[in-house]
């Protein structure tokens, strides 16, 4: 037999978090087409994995790469550690629906279109993508913090019926266009003001499409348990699986607490969809905030638009320079973002091993400084929390990022070596991956990616981007499992 690609010796990992095996990987027109001894087959293109595991490529499953993916459709920050398929749209932003002319609120221009270029329906954006495909696949959620921005006037409160019936009109086209879910950024100031009832409302299109509710949490902190509940509630009343991203529990005095908030989770679990995301580091970042709970710990500015210079510095030592308080430094930095240091270790270990949750960078591809969760995500789970931590076999970790993701996401035909299924694949060596982006230097390419394979394309090969832009648009196609 001949193929398109043959991936030859590897040690398979297939997603299902099954025990790895020796087998040859086959791709014919974009799918896995064969797995097992091929010894006989020739290929137009051969990678010789020997030594090496063949992984499903990884699905990040939180995401800021909406405008990425058309501005630096190579992806090299994402493909380099051996992601395929990135959700775009998370924390209530999203690419569209915009105004080529409004004014966006903190912190949705972070993630803003150049001038003139934003799209004004969920479709355009998505269309955009199709004709000029990145080197990853994007599965799109619509966010509720964009919708409001672009229906109301005023974000200081409560959406109006009106507006409720606007933001849903806009919610229902983005649907039909291809958006997997609605995201929520209740944590940030453009969504402090809506209620859960708002959401509800606003939610109710995702019911018939069984689409996702994805949520950055009013709190995150001291009222985390009653951030989880209005969560769960949402879930309930709409009839449809919740995404808690990035789950954390911040600020000193709640450390310890994911004692309480996973049991919680698994309880609720066994009554509705729930589903939770991490990143494997003890910081967050965001935009530059002004309040003493996010000052609370070491601040390293990653971003600032008025002084770019700041960029990579502590906030500590900027204020002390400028002879002003911290909240005021912050203030003249904004716009732009933050790494805060606000996690315990033990927490960040307790949720990433909790079994049901995916791995996911939430990286913001903004700047020379970014939190290093951008380039160094899925090669620290592995590198460092699997095989040097020992938090949990190879398998768990390619699981966590591939078919358990997947299967929550809804993303069929990804996420697990098959016949049959899309060819997003990655070859790694398991005793030499590592992260090397560090919160010095973050913008490293991993260690230890071999090839990444985009439908059936090489993306990435030692070291090197190969030019390739084989990613597709992915939509949702819900299981009923
Ligand atoms: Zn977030
Ligand atoms: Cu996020």
């Amino acid at each position: 037999m001949h193929y398109d690609l043959l991936i030859r010796r590897g040690t398979v990992i297939d997603g299902t978090k099954a025990p790895r095996f020796e087998a040859d990987v086959a791709v014919e027109n974009g799918r896995i087409a064969r797995v097992g001894d091929l010894a006989g087959a020739t290929a137009d293109v051969v990678i010789d994995a020997a030594g090496q595991v063949v992984a499903p490529g990884f699905i990040d499953s939180h995401t800021h790469d909406d405008q990425a993916v058309l501005s630096r459709a190579d992806m090299s920050f994402k493909v380099s550690q051996g992601v395929t398929t990135v959700v775009a749209g998370n924390c209530g932003i999203s690419a569209a629906p915009l105004r080529q002319d409004m004014a966006l609120p903190m912190p949705l221009d972070l993630l803003d279109a150049p001038p003139g270029q934003r799209y004004t329906t969920f479709r355009a954006y998505l269309e955009a993508l199709r004709h000029q495909p990145s080197a990853v696949n994007v599965a799109a959620l619509v966010g509720h913090s964009t919708l409001r921005a672009v229906t109301m006037e005023s974000l200081e409160r409560e959406a109006t019926g009106a507006e409720i019936a606007a933001m849903r009109g806009l919610l229902e086209e983005a649907l039909e266009a291809g958006a997997i879910g609605l995201s929520t950024g209740t944590f940030y100031p453009p969504a402090v003001k809506a209620t859960t009832e708002e959401i509800i409302e606003v939610g109710r299109p995702l019911t018939g499409a069984q689409a996702l509710y994805v949520t950055h949490m009013r709190d995150e902190s001291s009222r985390v348990m009653e951030a989880l509940e209005e969560t769960f509630r949402i879930g309930r009343e709409l009839g449809i699986p919740v995404v808690v991203s990035h789950h954390k529990v911040q600020n000193k005095p709640n450390f310890g607490r994911s004692r309480e908030t996973l049991p919680f989770i698994r309880e609720t679990m066994g009554r509705q969809k729930v589903c939770l995301d991490c990143y494997p580091y003890t910081a967050g970042s965001t935009m530059i905030r002004t309040d003493r709970g996010m000052l609370d710990g070491r601040v390293l500015i990653a971003s600032s638009e008025p002084h770019p210079e700041c960029a990579g510095r502590d906030l500590g030592d900027i204020a002390r320079e400028w002879g002003v308080p911290e909240p005021e430094a912050a203030r003249r930095l904004q716009p732009g973002t933050a790494i805060y240091f606000l996690m315990d270790e033990d927490d960040v270990q307790r949720i990433l091993a909790f079994d049901e949750t995916m791995v996911g960078s939430d990286g913001i591809p903004v700047g020379d400084k970014p939190h290093p969760r951008l380039w160094g995500t899925f090669p620290r789970v592995l590198g460092h929390y699997s095989r040097d931590v020992s938090l949990f076999p190879l398998e768990t970790a390619v699981w966590k990022m591939t078919g358990l993701t997947a299967r929550n996401f809804g993303l069929a035909g990804r996420g697990t070596i098959a016949e049959g299924q899309h060819a997003d694949l990655v070859v790694f060596d398991a005793a030499t991956i590592r992260d090397a982006a560090t919160y010095e230097n973050p913008t490293q390419p991993a260690d230890g990616i071999h090839s990444v394979v985009v439908n059936g394309t090489v993306a990435w090969q030692q070291g090197r981007h190969t030019g390739a832009r084989s990613g597709q648009v992915i939509t949702r196609q819900p299981t009923t499992a």
